[in-house]
């Protein structure tokens, strides 16, 4: 007899992942430290997102149904906030925003449960949802890091190949500094390891 999985990756339409939607904002607060109050403030803007072209979703269900990561994205667009303020950023910084931001998947969220970390399930998470997007690149932001310690989503990023687009970017009405990362799709075939 072989042994049920311990968690299975699983790709969400818009109305499963708004029933499960509580569970998805709690994965994402409890992997980002936030207080309980920013799920409530978020889950006005995720279900926004949900209608938007080319909205992907993908989950880490546990063998007990729970939620263990949780990522999503849509195509990138003119209008979107997320779109002109990377522009604003690319302009800014003498860069050409045509190069990137004409055919792009925005990865908006990427999340494991802190107790679920650093078993692959974040790589696992990025490869399925990107793997089905018909766009030619890529682009995320992260916050920067501080004292030389890139954090798991760093090293994750940098391992599968996203390079710099921006640093020390700031988005409208955040203080913190973010870095806009970018790479071509498809992404490459995963390191054995
Ligand atoms: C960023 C985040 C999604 C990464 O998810 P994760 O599952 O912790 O990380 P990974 O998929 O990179 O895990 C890989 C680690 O698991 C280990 N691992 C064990 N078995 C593995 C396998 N079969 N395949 C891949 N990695 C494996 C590796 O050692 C690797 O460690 P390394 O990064 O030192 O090389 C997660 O840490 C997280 O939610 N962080 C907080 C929220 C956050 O920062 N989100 C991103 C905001 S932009």
């Amino acid at each position: 007899m072989t042994a049920a999985p311990a968690r299975q990756l699983v790709q969400f339409g818009a109305g499963e992942l708004t029933d499960r939607l509580s569970e998805a904002l709690q994965v994402y607060v409890s992997a980002m430290g936030y207080p309980p109050s920013t799920a409530r403030q978020r889950r006005a803007l995720w279900l926004d997102h949900m209608r938007r072209p080319g909205w992907r979703a993908v989950g880490w269900i546990g063998a007990g149904g729970d939620l263990q990561g949780i990522a999503y994205g849509y195509a990138g667009a003119p209008g979107q906030w997320w779109f002109e303020e990377v522009r604003r950023g690319l302009l800014g910084a003498g860069g050409d925003p045509d190069g990137w931001l004409t055919d792009y998947f925005e990865l908006t969220e990427l999340h494991v449960r802190p107790d679920a970390q650093g078993r692959g399930l974040g790589e696992g998470l990025l490869r399925a949802l990107l793997a089905g997007t018909n766009r030619s690149t890529v682009l995320l932001s992260t916050p920067e890091y501080r004292d030389n310690q890139p954090g798991k989503a760093w090293q994750l990023y940098r391992r599968t190949g996203f390079r710099d687009v921006l640093r020390d970017h700031r988005f409208t009405g955040d203080s913190r500094p973010f870095a806009v990362l970018g790479r071509p799709l498809p992404l490459d075939p995963p390191v054995a390891r």
